[in-house]
C-alpha cells in the first residue's frame, strides 16, 4: 500500500438560504483530512467570479477534486453546470461528486460527470443520497416545522446528523480508495437516465416557472436581489431588471427584505397538489 499524503480541494455551490450542500461538504472534508490529509474548501457563489477563479486554479496541486452540488429541477443548478464546461483540463486528476436534494435526485450527477469527464477527470465516486431541506416556493401551501408553509415536509430536518455522519465516512473510503494500489474503477452507479430531468429542461423551467414581478411600491433599491443572484442575472437601474434566463431558484425572492418581488405560484401549486392527490390515489 502506497500511504502517501492525499491533497484534495472540494468545490461546491450551495444556496445561502438553506446551506444543506455546504454542511454535506464540510463534513466530507473532515473524512478527507484523517491522518494529516489536507482538504481545501471553496464555495462557488456567482458566476462570473467562479469562472475566473475555476480557470486561475492551480489544480495540479491537487491530488483528488470533489464537486458538491444541490439538486434543482433534477439538474445540476444551470449555472454551475456552465462553469464547469469553461474548466481547464483536468487530466491526470482524479475526482468524486455529490450533491444534496429533497429526495429525487434525477441525473443530477450522471450531468456532472459528462461534463467532467470531457475534461477528462477520472470520476472514483460518487454520492447523491443525501437530502437536504427544501425551501422551493412550489411547496408555498405546504406546512413547515414553524407552524408556518412554504417547505417540503419531507425534508425538515435534513441532512440529519446520521446523513452528515456518513459524509465523514464517505469523505475516510475516499482516503482508503486513493491509497490502494488497486487501479481505481470509475464509478457507475448514478449512469442511469431520468425521465424527470428530460422533462424539465433549461428552456422549459424559464417557460413554466412564474416571472418575476417588481412592486416598485415596495422597492427601496437596496440591491440585495442583484448581489446575492448566483448567476449575475438581475441588474439595478437603479431598480432590479431581470436580464437573462437563469436558475430559478427564486432566492432573490425570498430574501428581498420589503418583499418587492412577486412571483405567482398559483399554477404550481395547483400543478402539485394535483400530484400529490393522484399518488394518494394510486
Ligand atoms: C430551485 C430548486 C429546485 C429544486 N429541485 C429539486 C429536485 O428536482 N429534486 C429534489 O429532490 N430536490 C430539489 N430541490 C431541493 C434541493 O435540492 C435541496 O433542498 C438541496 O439540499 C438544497 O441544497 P443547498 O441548501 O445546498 O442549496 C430544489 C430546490 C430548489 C430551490
Ligand atoms: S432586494 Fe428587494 S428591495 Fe432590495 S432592490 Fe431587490 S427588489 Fe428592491
Ligand atoms: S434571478 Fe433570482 S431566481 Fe434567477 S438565478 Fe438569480 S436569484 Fe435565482
Amino acid at each position: 500500500m502506497n500511504k502517501s499524503r492525499i491533497n484534495s480541494v472540494i468545490f461546491y455551490y450551495s444556496q445561502i438560504v438553506t446551506e444543506n450542500t455546504k454542511r454535506v461538504a464540510e463534513n466530507i472534508a473532515i473524512g478527507l483530512r484523517r491522518n494529516n490529509n489536507k482538504c481545501k474548501l471553496v464555495r462557488l457563489t456567482k458566476f462570473d467570479q467562479d469562472i475566473e477563479l475555476l480557470q486561475s486554479f492551480a489544480f495540479d496541486h491537487y491530488d483528488l477534486i470533489g464537486f458538491g452540488v444541490p439538486v434543482y429541477y433534477f439538474h445540476p443548478p444551470y449555472h454551475i453546470k456552465f462553469e464547469l464546461k469553461k474548466l481547464p483540463s483536468l487530466k491526470g486528476r482524479k475526482g468524486f461528486l455529490f450533491c444534496t436534494s429533497g429526495g429525487n435526485p434525477g441525473s443530477t450527477l450522471q450531468q456532472i460527470k459528462m461534463v467532467l469527464k470531457a475534461k477528462d477527470l477520472h470520476i472514483i465516486d460518487g454520492c447523491d443520497k443525501w437530502k437536504g431541506l427544501d425551501v422551493h416556493q412550489m411547496y408555498a401551501n405546504q406546512p413547515n416545522s414553524n407552524g408556518g408553509v412554504g417547505w417540503l415536509p419531507s425534508s425538515f430536518g435534513h441532512p440529519t446528523t446520521e446523513e452528515l455522519g456518513e459524509a465523514r465516512k464517505f469523505g475516510e473510503k475516499l482516503i482508503d480508495k486513493m491509497n490502494s494500489s488497486k487501479r481505481i474503477a470509475e464509478k457507475k452507479f448514478w449512469a442511469r437516465d431520468n425521465p424527470s430531468a428530460k422533462m424539465w429542461s433549461w428552456e422549459g423551467i424559464q417557460e413554466w416557472f412564474p416571472k418575476f414581478h417588481l412592486n416598485k411600491q415596495k422597492c427601496t433599491k437596496c440591491g440585495i436581489c442583484a448581489k446575492i443572484c448566483p448567476w449575475d442575472a438581475i441588474k439595478l437601474t437603479p431598480y432590479p431588471e431581470w436580464i437573462k434566463k437563469c436558475d430559478r431558484c427564486y432566492i432573490c425572492e425570498l430574501k428581498c427584505p420589503e418583499n418587492a418581488i412577486e412571483c405567482d405560484f398559483t399554477d404550481q401549486i395547483e400543478y402539485l397538489e394535483n400530484l400529490m392527490r393522484s399518488k394518494k390515489k394510486g
